[in-house]
């Protein structure tokens, strides 16, 4: 039976350093679900700048391919913004529920990453981590990487920019940012990258060598 791993957390937490690295440890595949609804918002924005009908997403949704998700300009601020703006739309989501189930269920496991994998996409999933940071901190991260293509940018801007997403991604009403019951909470204000993802395997270790 595939094992899968479910791991969420607010924007710039280090959830997606960790899961990758997590899935190469352990040989598992690895997809990083933001990629989905970057991919949607990048659609709408190129279609309608100002506004669109949920219709609209929910169509884009839909027709989503694994192409979209290799286009290398979805980190981009704009993209992060219309990715949650899509992302609260309740058909967007259901359109993107069978891939990410599927994909949960490769041999010989799987590591998914969002904000919503432990409590609606994978309420099963043998390991759920729960991946967080001091807004500040995920802030800086975020503003280093950034600022490497835009040095325009302020790290004020990034912080709101990043406060508005993670006040976005846990009011909606469909599947909200939230940790599952059953997660292990990792908080990586005060680790490196080596040693989150350090604590990472040692949580999933536990319960894979147990299997
Ligand atoms: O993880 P990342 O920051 O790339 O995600 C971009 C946006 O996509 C998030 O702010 C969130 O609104 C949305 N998202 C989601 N559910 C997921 C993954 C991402 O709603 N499982």
């Amino acid at each position: 039976m595939s094992f899968t791993i479910a791991i969420d957390g607010p924007a710039a937490s280090g959830k997606g350093t960790v899961a990758k690295a997590v899935a190469q440890h352990f040989g598992f595949h690895h997809l990083d679900t933001g990629l989905l609804y970057r991919a949607v918002g990048k659609k709408v924005l190129a279609r309608k700048p100002g506004g669109f009908p949920p219709e609209v997403a929910e169509k884009l949704a839909k027709a989503l391919t694994p192409k979209d998700l290799a286009d290398g300009g979805l980190r981009a601020p704009d993209i992060s913004k219309a990715a949650s703006q899509v992302a609260a739309i309740p058909g967007v989501r259901a359109a993107l529920i069978s891939f990410q189930k599927t994909f949960a269920k490769q041999e010989p496991g799987a590591v998914l990453d969002g904000r919503d994998i432990g409590t609606v996409i994978c309420p099963g999933a043998a390991v759920k981590l729960f991946i967080t940071a001091r807004p500040d901190v995920r802030a800086k991260r975020r503003f280093q990487e950034l600022r490497k293509t835009d040095t325009t940018l302020t790290f004020e801007t990034v912080l709101a920019d990043i406060q508005d997403r993670d006040t976005r991604d846990r009011a909606r009403s469909t599947a909200p940012l939230a940790q599952a019951d059953d997660a292990v909470l990792i908080d990586t204000s005060d680790l490196d990258i080596q040693a989150s993802i350090v604590a990472a395997v040692a949580v999933v270790e536990r319960v894979y060598s147990a299997r």
